[in-house]
């Protein structure tokens, strides 16, 4: 059998719908929709060039792009003015948030990619030890589309309205180790695994 023609862009039909979700919440014409939109598109575009690459047959395309546009939606209910949020949680709940938001419309997986893409995944020794303000769940990514979403995510801020360039895998893995080995360990396997980057 002939393999499925692979795609690098955004899949029809699920762009309309994450935009939609994404100007709800957020308000159209507002700075936040502006800076989580491009910063979505980011996401999206570097994690379905990895899966376009990738030996793994089955992942949805659909899928990994709505889930990348809308991984982080739960920043709008958080207190943020940066990125002209101005609710009252803190940033580090930005992912359980979203995780009800995308739950209450009916999509429980691209809410597990929300609660899972924070970090590179936080452990419940995490929430224990550094008394995180989150449920004592393990919040790591499990499938490798919330495995490769999160990855693709630490490459860019959202900081200067999302329009950075990407971040060096050394930049990334520098910013990591102030959290932890484990964090930068476990994203130095992601880049080598996902983009065949090796750390010299
Ligand atoms: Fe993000």
């Amino acid at each position: 059998m002939m393999p499925a023609a692979r795609r690098t862009s955004r899949p029809a039909g699920a762009a309309a719908d994450a935009e939609a979700l994404l100007r709800e919440a957020f308000g159209a014409g507002t700075r936040r929709f502006d800076i989580v939109r491009r910063h979505g598109e980011q996401v999206a575009a570097r994690a379905l060039k990895i899966a376009a690459g990738l030996e793994t047959p089955a992942l949805d395309e659909a899928f990994l792009y709505t889930a990348a546009m809308l991984h982080d939606i739960g920043i709008v209910k958080t207190a943020t003015p940066q990125l002209d949020c101005h609710g009252d949680q803190p940033y580090i709940r930005h992912g359980v948030l979203g995780r009800q938001m995308l739950e209450a419309r009916g999509l429980p997986q691209h809410a597990l990619v929300c609660e899972r893409h924070v970090g590179v995944g936080i452990t419940t020794a995490d929430i224990r030890n550094r008394a995180l303000p989150l449920p004592l769940r393990d919040m790591r990514p499990v499938t490798i589309e919330e495995e490769l979403i999160c990855y693709a995510d630490k490459f860019y801020s959202k900081t200067n309205g999302g329009v950075k360039a990407a971040k060096s895998v050394h930049e990334v893995a520098r910013h990591l180790k102030r959290y932890g080995r484990r964090q930068a360990e476990t994203f130095i396997r992601w880049a080598a695994r996902f983009e065949g980057l090796i750390l010299s």
